[in-house]
């Protein structure tokens, strides 16, 4: 178990703070092995699970520059500090008027810092580029929106990274799966959390049966441990690649809830699915990461097997 799950400054769908805990229940990697998230989005998995080497890569170059820049001390907490409650001052003002002009200003130069900006103001927190590559999330309106508690939160989560950074072997590059899937050797853990398949997805590529069975062959090539996070099903529909593409793997599930808009009683719920290609309940798996005990717990034994 994770004493206490870190949430990361960059907020994305499908972000999944929730399954972080069984997913470090039930990953089997060696000792002084890499671990590889191709599909890193806000890369809570890889962050709170600190492997001491690893490789974080997106198509998506807006985090991958933001937490190269934290690594490099290009941008510090202060900065942050300093930077949000700057715009969060004249956004206080302007509102609206002043998000479209960071945003404008994000698409012609790209810094990382107005990419935060957008990020944490935005509708929803979503990512969402057009066929050009530029952001075209709406504002999300909310009076005070830097407020000082959501600034030291942010920066508190920029901390964080800067703390931890220089404690571990870590690379963020931007590319797509294929380069970092080659990467890895049969020692090696990969983590893949692409978007869902069959479902509509905003991200910055799309995703299709093409790239899910590239993403078979690239994994199983590869001869690595892996764990590929899908959803199951839900009240509607069965992931029907689940069983034409991945048969082979094993199979944990955890049930989801999602709200649909703010109404309490609008709960829906998802079947979320984490799909490996070793039994997660008999690898002994006795390695350590940074000196805690990696157990096998808190599976569904009757989930376990498609
Ligand atoms: C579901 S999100 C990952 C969320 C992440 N696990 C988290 O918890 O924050 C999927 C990510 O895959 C990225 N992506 C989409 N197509 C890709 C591709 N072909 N190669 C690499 N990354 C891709 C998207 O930019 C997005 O960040």
């Amino acid at each position: 178990m994770i004493d206490k799950v870190f949430v990361p400054p960059i907020k994305i769908q499908g972000i999944k703070t929730k399954l972080v805990d069984l997913i470090s229940e039930n990953i089997y990697m060696e000792q002084n092995s890499t671990w590889y998230e191709p599909f890193m989005g806000s890369g809570v998995v890889g962050l709170n699970l600190a492997p001491h080497k690893a490789v974080f890569s997106d198509t998506n170059p807006y985090t991958i520059d933001l937490y190269n820049a934290i690594k490099k001390k290009k941008i510090t907490s202060q900065i942050v500090r300093e930077y949000l409650e700057y715009e969060g001052a004249i956004l206080a003002q302007k509102d609206g008027e002043h998000y479209y002009y960071i945003r404008d200003r994000f698409n012609k130069k790209h810094d990382p810092l107005d990419f935060l900006f957008l990020n944490r103001s935005c509708f929803n927190g979503m990512i969402r580029f057009n066929r050009e590559y530029k952001f075209n999330v709406p504002y999300g309106h909310k009076p005070n929106r830097f407020a000082k508690a959501y600034v030291t939160k942010i920066v508190n989560q920029v901390k964080h990274l800067e703390n931890i950074f220089p404690e571990n072997d870590w690379e963020f590059v931007c590319c797509p799966f294929e380069k970092t899937i080659e990467k890895a050797g049969v020692e090696d853990f990969i983590y893949c959390d692409p978007p869902y398949i069959g479902r509509h997805v905003d991200y910055y590529d799309s995703w299709d049966e093409e790239h899910e069975i590239a993403l078979k062959n690239a994994l199983y090539s590869s001869g690595a441990r892996f764990m590929l996070s899908t959803w199951d099903e839900n009240k509607y529909r069965k992931n029907e690649y689940i069983e034409r593409i991945w048969s082979e793997c094993y199979k944990l599930n955890k049930e989801h809830f999602y709200h649909v808009g703010a109404n309490e009683k609008n709960r829906n719920s998802m079947m979320e699915a984490l799909l490996m290609n070793y039994d997660p309940t008999t690898c002994n798996n006795n390695s350590t990461r940074n000196g805690r005990q990696m157990m096998i717990t808190d599976y569904l034994k009757n989930e376990i097997a498609i």
